[in-house]
């Protein structure tokens, strides 16, 4: 097989760059490790940055997003037993989105196979090769169908997630990862309830950190900070319900349904510098993860994918490479303002518990809470890097 731009990797990434390249006239073909069916169903990501919904409407994938997803003014902060909202629309004149990840993979996957897009689904022994420099012919190579298969390329893009193979392929030595491992992790539930709340609270309690998402106005995404190797067999949903209802502090009344999906996050925030080496190009989770706190994993993936394929569409259309070799330096200047957004978001609001500075620590951020929703500076610095910094 051969095309213009191989692409590991069938979540938003790597879909949406086959798409934005389609638009290009630029040619590529997908390949994933896992069935269409998986990708479809993975529950991961909510929340939407203002832009990237945007993109998606503007290039022709946002039908459905525009029918279904639900527009949110801001966000809720619950400490001390009290709700302070941030109103987004009020401070900086942007709403964000709540529209699931699997929705964002589903119409993307849809799309893709209505306009002669290839995707080739569960394969396996996936590799990447002669990607170094430009004289060589970059290959994926990989069994399809019980057969071993090639796609030559022009370029290779990486977008693989975290656990996949193309950031390992990087030659040791001429790559560093900067790495930050939290001393906790989510447990995510999907229930059939209403949310407690039309906008989301992200809530600060002595016992941990809460999160009240939603799906739907009978559907609703909770989170509780727990231990990142916490057993979830030690949660009943009634032990889940009850923790919900003791973090959110009564500050609104919490309906409980019945669980449909559980499970345990741990929390990393990972940059592989650069994104890029000869012919081949690092995006989204295969380059770097944040702790979710921040709502930002998608969104930086999309944010990657936006740059990457108008490099693409500059060497195509015009023969231009300064794109292309800047991709990485483009790239981690947002990745890095995500990292930073992420991390602050996460210390503001998980407890660490035990140590010698836990009680200090605990009256710094309540602080720092009251800091964030009494200052309208501060309130704004909240919710221009939440609602999705300024894109070129
Ligand atoms: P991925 O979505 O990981 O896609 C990579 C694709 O590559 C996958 O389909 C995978 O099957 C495929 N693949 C892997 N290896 C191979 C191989 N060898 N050959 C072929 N294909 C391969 N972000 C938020 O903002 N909020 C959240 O609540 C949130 N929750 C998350 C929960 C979990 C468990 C995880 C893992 C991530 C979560 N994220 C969240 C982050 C967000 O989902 C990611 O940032 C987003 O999925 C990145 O998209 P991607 O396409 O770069 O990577
Ligand atoms: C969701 C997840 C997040 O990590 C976040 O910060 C906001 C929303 C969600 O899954 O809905």
């Amino acid at each position: 097989m051969k095309t213009q731009v191989g692409i590991v990797g069938a979540g938003p990434s790597g879909l949406m760059l086959s798409h934005l390249l389609q638009l290009a006239g630029i040619s590529s073909i997908i390949i994933e490790d896992r069935s269409r069916a998986y990708c479809e169903n993975r529950i991961r990501a909510g929340l939407m940055e203002n832009w990237v919904a945007k993109m998606l409407v503007e290039t022709g994938v946002g039908a459905r997003l525009e029918r279904e997803a639900m527009v949110h003014d801001g966000i809720f902060l619950a400490f001390n037993n009290e709700a302070h909202k941030l109103d987004f629309a009020k401070l900086i004149g942007k709403h964000v989105y709540i529209y699931d990840q699997k929705e964002v993979v589903t119409d993307l996957i849809a799309h893709r196979l209505a306009h002669g897009g290839q995707i080739l689904f569960e394969v396996e022994g996936t590799s990447v090769h002669d990607f170094a420099g430009n004289g060589g012919k970059p290959s994926i190579r990989f069994k399809h169908q019980g057969k071993d298969e090639v796609v030559e390329c022009d370029f290779i893009a990486g977008c693989d997630g975290f656990h996949g193979i193309c950031r390992p392929s990087l030659p040791a030595g001429l790559w560093a990862g900067y790495d930050r491992v939290y001393p906790f992790g989510w447990l995510g539930v999907l229930t059939e309830s209403p949310p407690p709340e039309k906008e989301l609270i992200y809530a600060y309690h002595e016992r941990g950190f809460a999160l009240f998402s939603m799906r739907g106005p009978q559907l609703s995404r909770l989170y509780l900070q727990v231990a990142p190797d916490e057993d979830i067999e030690q949660w009943s949903d009634d032990r889940v319900w009850d923790e919900l209802e003791t973090r959110l502090q009564g500050v609104r009344p919490l309906k409980r349904g019945k669980i449909l999906q559980k499970g345990v996050t741990p929390m990393r925030s990972y940059v592989a510098e650069p994104m890029q080496f000869g012919r081949l190009f690092l995006a989204g989770d295969s380059a770097h993860i944040v702790p979710p706190t921040g709502a930002k994993g998608m969104n930086l993936a999309m944010a990657d994918i936006r740059v990457l394929a108008r490099a693409f569409e500059g060497f195509y259309r015009n023969h231009r490479t300064e794109a292309l070799e800047s991709y990485s330096a483009t790239c981690l200047k947002r990745v890095w303002k995500g990292q930073r957004f992420s991390w602050w978001m996460t210390q503001m609001l998980h407890r660490v518990h035990g140590g010698e500075y836990a009680a200090f620590d605990m009256k710094r951020q309540l602080a720092e809470l009251d800091y964030v929703t009494s200052s309208e500076a501060a309130s704004i610095s909240l919710a221009e890097n939440y609602a999705g910094l300024p894109i070129d």
